[in-house]
């Protein structure tokens, strides 16, 4: 029986207010978040537009959290190098947009960073097969990348349970050495965090649910109350 890892609270600002930025990441800090999320989205492959390395600079220069870059790009490998010296602890692209994912995996080990793989709500769990050995992190999109604040997709709670029996059976092959990461993402709130925690789930990524909240730091101390 392998033993349940605790939860870890992921934040992301996507929805918060940006003239504020600093103040809200300080509270972040301060209520105690396992890390920062950062959507880095390029108006290409998702309809929507966010911040670039310099801003992620700035911020990491300013807080001692952990950052979770997440990368909703097209050309991801023209972007890496750029995010790892903004000083990212761990990037996450997305396998629909590599076309060498295990090169582009290596290459963010290389830079002695963890990396993640994400996968969209239709993307099968399958194409992970032969790379789970290069990632840190699987991130499930439990909506279709792009925006904060939509709804979570039901379905994905069966995706993240075969996900996690997944896991478990390449950590038998391989003497449980390696720790891999469930990490959700998209409409994460106290009603589906509970589900998503049920099913295996080690990370939640929660936007509007923390930024919207009338107290971070009471909002955080209630999710992991209940998870
Ligand atoms: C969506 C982003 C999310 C977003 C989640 O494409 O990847 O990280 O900020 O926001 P909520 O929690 O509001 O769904
Ligand atoms: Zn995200």
């Amino acid at each position: 029986m392998l033993k349940k890892k605790p939860v870890k609270i992921a934040p992301s600002i996507l929805n918060c207010n940006f003239f504020n930025l600093s103040g809200q990441i300080r509270e972040i800090e301060k209520a105690g978040a396992d890390m920062l999320h950062l959507d880095i989205m390029d108006g290409h492959y998702v309809p929507n537009i966010s911040i670039g390395p310099q801003v992620v600079k700035s911020l990491k220069q300013n807080t001692g959290l952990f950052f979770d870059v997440h990368l909703m790009v097209s050309n991801p490998d023209r972007m890496l190098d750029p995010f790892i010296e903004s000083g990212a602890d761990l990037i996450t692209v997305h396998a629909e947009t590599c076309t060498h994912l295990h090169r582009t995996l290596s290459h963010i080990k290389s830079a002695g960073l963890k990396a993640g793989i994400a996968l969209n709500p239709a993307t099968p769990l399958c194409v992970l097969e032969h790379v789970l050995g290069l990632a840190d992190l699987v991130l499930i999109m439990t909506v279709n990348p792009g925006f904060g604040g939509q709804e979570f997709i039901p379905s994905m709670v069966a995706k993240i349970e075969a996900l996690q029996t997944m896991i478990q059976n390449y950590q038998y092959a391989h003497d449980g050495a390696k720790n891999i990461e469930i990490e959700v993402d998209g409409g994460i709130d106290t009603g589906t965090a509970r589900k998503v925690v049920g099913a295996g789930a080690t990370i939640l990524v929660m936007g509007t649910a923390v930024c919207h909240a009338e107290s971070i730091p009471k909002f955080i101390a209630k999710i992991r109350r209940l998870v």
